[in-house]
């Protein structure tokens, strides 16, 4: 039985970056005996919008509910494509209609990356951020009244429902019973935020009685990003809500260095549809069609990819390959010029594929 992966490139580095990750995927299929299988859509993309008039064909749905996962590159071309058609178009129809509620990413300090904190080392931070990915603060739920008068009026909604709550926390504290540390951290501001956020708190109080193993905190948002900087050490598994996760998730990479090498994944755990597995970076149109984009975001997409798809040697083979070739410093291997390096996409790529095989 084969895993069938959809394949979308997208737009801009998208499109550089996505073949290196696949050379990756195909190592580790070979090195694991996993059998893959992928096929290409050219829709999603900026391009398929100036030819159609719209983002997706209109069976889209169809045709990817079929597959196991999505293996997303990156899309936008604010220049052709505004940013609200080309996103909403596209992965956000994907994350909604895919019931994909947990995002998850991972934010871990690689030897051969410096952070952007003074002092951080590999080990120092290590930890995943799980975001509540379909409700909370990001609602449908208001509007605009009076519009252009002295009384003019806009009201939107935070909706949290039990199910959408405590689904993400269950995820999270898995997540927590697993690790080592087994330590979970809830982002609330339930002393500005009167109603929902007590409310998130009382569910992850009710959750935490399942797991005795996993200790808890929480800290209310404002702090919390600031602890993120001054103390990355102290976490292990966060969670938080659409907006909080939001923050929090590009925070934490950030804090790991480069944004080139952190990855994603938009996750329907019970495996109904199919879970998308990509670069947190965007298609980056000021680099483009250069060959000089880091390829490591989205192989590392690809490890989470196979995970969630349970081969968890392969996905950590993967990293462990990126993390031999960083090791090796800008002098030794081909690393992409925001690593330091001289090398380019397509080599950087290889050398990790290489190293993948060989180990
Ligand atoms: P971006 O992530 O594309 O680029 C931000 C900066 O990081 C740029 O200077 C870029 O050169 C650099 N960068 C990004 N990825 C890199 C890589 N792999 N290697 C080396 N440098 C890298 O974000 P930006 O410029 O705000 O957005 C550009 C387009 O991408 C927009 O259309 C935006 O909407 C879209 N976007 C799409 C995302 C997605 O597909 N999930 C996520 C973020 C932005
Ligand atoms: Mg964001």
């Amino acid at each position: 039985m084969s895993h069938k992966i959809a394949v979308i490139a997208g737009d801009g580095i998208g499109t550089e970056v996505m073949p290196e990750g696949l050379r990756v995927l195909e190592a580790a299929a070979e090195r694991f005996n996993i059998a893959l299988s992928f096929e290409h859509f050219d829709f999603a993309s900026c391009d398929y919008y100036l030819e159609h008039g719209q983002m997706l064909p209109d069976d889209w749905f169809d045709i990817l509910s079929k597959f196991d996962a999505i293996y997303y590159g990156a899309v936008g071309w604010p220049d052709k494509v505004p940013d609200h058609i080309s996103l909403w178009g596209s992965i956000l129809q994907f994350r909604r209609a895919f019931d994909q509620y947990i995002n998850l990413r991972p934010c871990r300090l690689i030897p051969g990356i410096k952070s952007p904190l003074a002092d951080r080392e590999p080990g120092d931070i290590d930890f995943y951020v799980v975001r509540e990915n379909t409700e909370g603060e990001y609602s449908s739920v208001g509007g605009r009244m009076f519009e252009g008068t002295e009384r003019e009026v806009v009201i939107q909604d935070t909706v949290m429902t039990r199910t959408g709550i405590d689904r993400v926390l269950k995820y999270a504290f898995e997540l927590a019973a697993k690790r080592p540390r087994r330590k979970l951290t809830s982002a609330t501001k339930s002393n500005g935020i009167s109603i929902t956020m007590p409310y998130w708190d009382e569910r992850v109080k009710a959750m935490a009685t399942n797991y005795p193993d996993v200790t808890v905190d929480q800290y209310h948002i404002d702090i919390l990003t600031a602890n993120f900087v001054m103390h990355p050490d102290w976490f292990d598994v966060v969670v938080a809500s659409n907006l909080f996760g939001d923050i929090l998730s590009d925070l934490g990479p950030a804090c790991t260095g480069t944004i080139g090498v952190a990855p994603s994944a938009n996750i329907n755990p019970e495996g109904r549809f199919p879970s998308m597995f990509e670069p947190v970076h965007g298609s980056a149109p000021d680099i483009a069609g250069k060959g000089i984009a880091n390829p490591i975001g989205q192989i590392w997409s690809g490890a989470m990819m196979l995970e969630h798809l349970g081969f968890e040697d392969a996905g950590k083979a993967i990293v462990e390959a990126i993390e031999n070739v960083l090791k090796e410093g800008p002098e030794q291997a081909p690393l992409t010029p925001d690593l330091k390096g001289k090398g380019d996409t397509q080599a950087l790529g290889k050398a990790i594929a290489e190293a993948l095989s060989a180990g």
